[in-house]
């Protein structure tokens, strides 16, 4: 007997009703069973369905049947479901069995920048415009579940996936997570949040065992996840790590105690792929829905071993023997089915679009909107495209494709307008030369993709960096666009960075450019922060991240001024690595100590909740550039800020306002952030904690007044002793300011 029976996937609603008509008999619209009634509750749709399943049926549809799907029940005419990477565009085909991409020819995506870009912006529409736009891709590529968004909190430069990831702060994480699955869902395809939870290394990670204290869990690593589920997440994807020595995709008290328990979750729990490890644990600890297993390593090969998953035959047999029950097969199939009716067997979703025009426009802005000014000495940028200067543009990011390679967010993307060609489209009367400066390796095909371009370049790098040395010294300006890359062991999944420095030279090479030409820009593509030794050598300095498919359009309307820059740092900038807490702890803390008889790293997050800006400002550690950090071509200046009452009741608020002017010659956004100090407390507590931002744009001359309001869940600290929160009565300090580096405007109000 085959479990996973291969259907033929039926293309359209209307293919599924037949299906489901024949096998239901003489079914007209009228008798249509509940389950295929869209307008039934949902539980009775999925009892209805769960009643008529078989046992066989039920196993069948928690574990997959190919690369990326689940068999629906074809009996019933309930679809396949697919899933697909990622969280930046929707990932291209793949072969039934393996990773390789199956070269189809309609499977192109708009890239859309990495979600580190996406925190950058601090910007929640844009996040709902995001989750929307890539929705309506997934949904036009039959496509029920997307892999993403990702929510792990930054807490080392080096972890492989920062990029993948909103940022090292719960609040902002949280606040820009619930849009984006808003957005992903309202076209009827699942958000699938990822990777719970944990999961802040890539190096070791099947592997590595964190213990964190209660506090830190609730209070920093938690958050987002929990926000996402609350706001109505339909799915969730377990990490490959481990926590109290249980791996999280089947770990009870990570599932069952808080996520089904605590938050209540009904959706379903999707392992990483090949994170499932043992029948047992899974049947028990909460796994729903078995992908990419490698079950005694047929998976590798081209055999199609999916009976072979711990939820597939093992399962069954169990059932069969009368030693395991069903109740949590129901439970599993009932959450897979929810699933179903709310992604592949919901109609409401519409057909979806891709590659549309405003698809580019939303990657474009969301790219322009996320990148940061670090420095900008003199007012060098932005450049003016009718000044009829010689630019030369200086590195291999400036010409190098980065929607491939970096793991399975990788993307086949219909086009990529890299920053060289973004540049010389936007440089006016400007002429724009280019020099390459370095080169990385290049890497053989990733999943079976090569890049539509080659850039091999058989010069030495001593020959490169002399070339770019010679025609920079010629040059009115340098936009040297360099940094990390998705290459293994820089941005990318599965290792981590090994250094904070930037590879292939780079420092040495933009340092003796700074010696020959007093106006370089330098752009830094990267998802994690890097080490800038040659700061001081150069006049202006811009974070750009992973961009997708407008990157080049989206640098070249901030360098030219189109777009005036108002991102914020999501993570801080440390000056060196060892001043960072997973670092400062030593291995202990990261990347883990191995045990002796086993292949298991023990991390301890000995740092606790001094993650990101939390450490740095506690521990006064001055950073390269503080979280929250950002200019523009424009200033602002913030008034005093002002608090509605001196005192606030446990279940009270309290209004906190400022007058925000742009005191510049330009419009421009600003991004407000509110930090909340308790002064006094029984426990320790970092200095102080982002609990609002709001961005503001402002005319030249322009004052608005900015208000948040403030209620106790802002002001308190998760108490372990009863499982709860709870704000102290005292003072607390309110603080408005444009980064957390920044002394800003405070207040000090009381609880009572
Ligand atoms: C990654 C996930 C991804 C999955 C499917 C795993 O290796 O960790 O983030 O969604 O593969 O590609």
């Amino acid at each position: 007997m085959k479990l996973c029976d291969l259907l033929a996937r039926p293309a359209t609603a209307l293919a599924v009703a037949v299906a489901a008509a024949a096998a239901c008999g003489n079914a007209t619209a009228e008798q249509k069973p509940v389950y295929l009634d869209n307008s039934a509750p949902l539980e009775q749709r999925v009892e209805d369905a769960l009643r008529r399943m078989t046992t066989e049926e039920k196993v069948a549809v928690i574990h997959a049947q190919s690369k990326f799907s689940s068999p629906g029940v074809r009996r019933l005419g309930i679809p396949e479901l697919w899933t697909s990477d990622g969280p930046h565009g929707v990932r291209p085909d793949v072969f039934w069995d393996d990773w390789n991409q199956a070269g189809a020819t309609n499977d192109s995506c708009v890239a859309f920048p990495a979600l580190t870009a996406l925190a950058a912006t601090w910007n929640p529409s844009l996040a709902l415009e995001y989750g929307n736009a890539i929705g309506e891709e997934a949904r036009y590529r039959n496509k029920h579940v997307l892999l993403g968004p990702g929510v792990n909190i930054y807490r080392t430069p080096l972890n492989g996936r920062n990029f993948e990831y909103m940022g090292e702060d719960p609040y902002l994480a949280s606040v820009l997570v619930v849009p984006y699955v808003k957005g992903v869902q309202s076209n009827g395809v699942a958000a699938c949040v990822k990777h719970y939870a944990l999961n802040n290394n890539e190096l070791n990670r099947h592997t590595s065992n964190v213990s964190v204290d209660e506090r830190a869990l609730r209070e920093i690593y938690l958050p987002a996840f929990k926000a996402a589920v609350d706001s109505g997440a339909w799915t969730i994807m377990g990490a490959y790590n481990l926590s109290g020595n249980e791996h999280l995709c089947h770990n009870h008290r990570f599932l069952m105690d808080i996520l089904k328990g605590e938050w209540g979750f009904d959706g379903a729990v999707i392992s990483d792929w090949g994170g499932v490890h043992d029948t047992d644990q899974a049947i028990r600890n909460g796994m729903d829905l078995e992908m990419g297993s490698w079950t005694n390593g047929l998976t590798s090969g081209l055999s199609n071993a999916y009976d072979n998953y711990y939820l597939a035959y093992p399962y069954l047999r169990l059932i069969k023997e009368g030693k395991v029950g069903t109740d949590e097969l129901d439970d599993k199939v009932r959450r897979v089915l929810r699933t179903m009716f709310r992604s592949s067997m919901n109609p409401d979703g519409g057909y979806g679009s891709m590659l549309t025009p405003g698809h580019y426009a939303t990657a474009r802005r969301i790219g322009a909107e996320s990148i940061v000014l670090l420095k900008n000495d003199g007012g060098i940028l932005p450049l003016d495209p009718a000044a009829g200067k010689k630019i030369l543009v200086v590195g291999e990011n400036a010409i190098k494709m980065q929607t491939i390679g970096g793991g399975s967010s990788q993307l086949k993307v219909q086009r990529e307008v890299s920053p060289l060609d973004g540049i010389r489209a936007a440089a006016g009367t400007n002429t724009v030369a280019y020099a390459r400066g370095y080169k990385s390796e290049v890497l053989p095909p990733q999943d079976g993709m090569t890049p539509p371009q080659d850039i091999t370049d058989n010069r030495s790098e001593a020959e490169l960096a002399a070339e770019a040395v010679r025609m920079a010294a010629d040059a009115d300006v340098v936009i040297f666009v360099g940094g990390l890359n998705k290459n293994p062991g820089q941005d990318c999944e599965d290792a981590d960075r090994t250094t904070l420095s930037l590879p292939y030279g780079q420092d040495s090479l933009i340092a003796e450019i700074a010696r020959v030409n007093p106006n370089v820009v330098m752009v830094n593509v990267s998802g994690n922060a890097v080490a800038m030794p040659w700061l001081k050598e150069v006049p202006a300095v811009m974070q750009a991240w992973y961009l997708g498919s407008e990157a080049g359009n989206s640098m070249a309307d901030v360098l030219f001024g189109a777009v005036n820059p108002s991102g914020k740092l999501p993570f801080t900038f440390p000056a060196r690595l060892e001043d960072t807490p997973a670092a400062f702890y030593g291995e202990k803390a990261y990347p883990g100590i191995k045990r002796e008889d086993e292949k298991i790293f023990d991390i301890d997050y000995t740092e606790g909740l001094l993650v990101g800006y939390r450490w740095y400002d506690t521990r006064k550690i001055r950073p390269l550039f503080p979280f929250g950090y950002g200019l523009s071509y424009t200033t602002f200046a913030y008034g005093p800020l002002k608090a509605s009452a001196k005192e606030m009741s446990a279940d009270g608020t309290i209004t906190l306002t400022l007058p925000v002017t742009n005191t510049g010659s330009r419009s421009g956004a600003e991004t407000v952030q509110l930090y909340i100090s308790d002064r006094k407390a029984s426990v320790a507590r970092p200095a102080k904690e982002l609990k609002g931002f709001s961005k503001v744009t402002l005319a030249p001359g322009e004052t608005k007044d900015v208000t948040f309001t403030v209620d106790a869940s802002a002001l308190s600290f998760y108490d372990p002793a009863t499982s709860s929160w709870v704000a102290e009565p005292g003072a607390f300090t309110a603080t408005a300011a444009p980064s957390s580096g920044a002394k800003g405007q405070s207040v000090t109000f009381t609880l009572r």
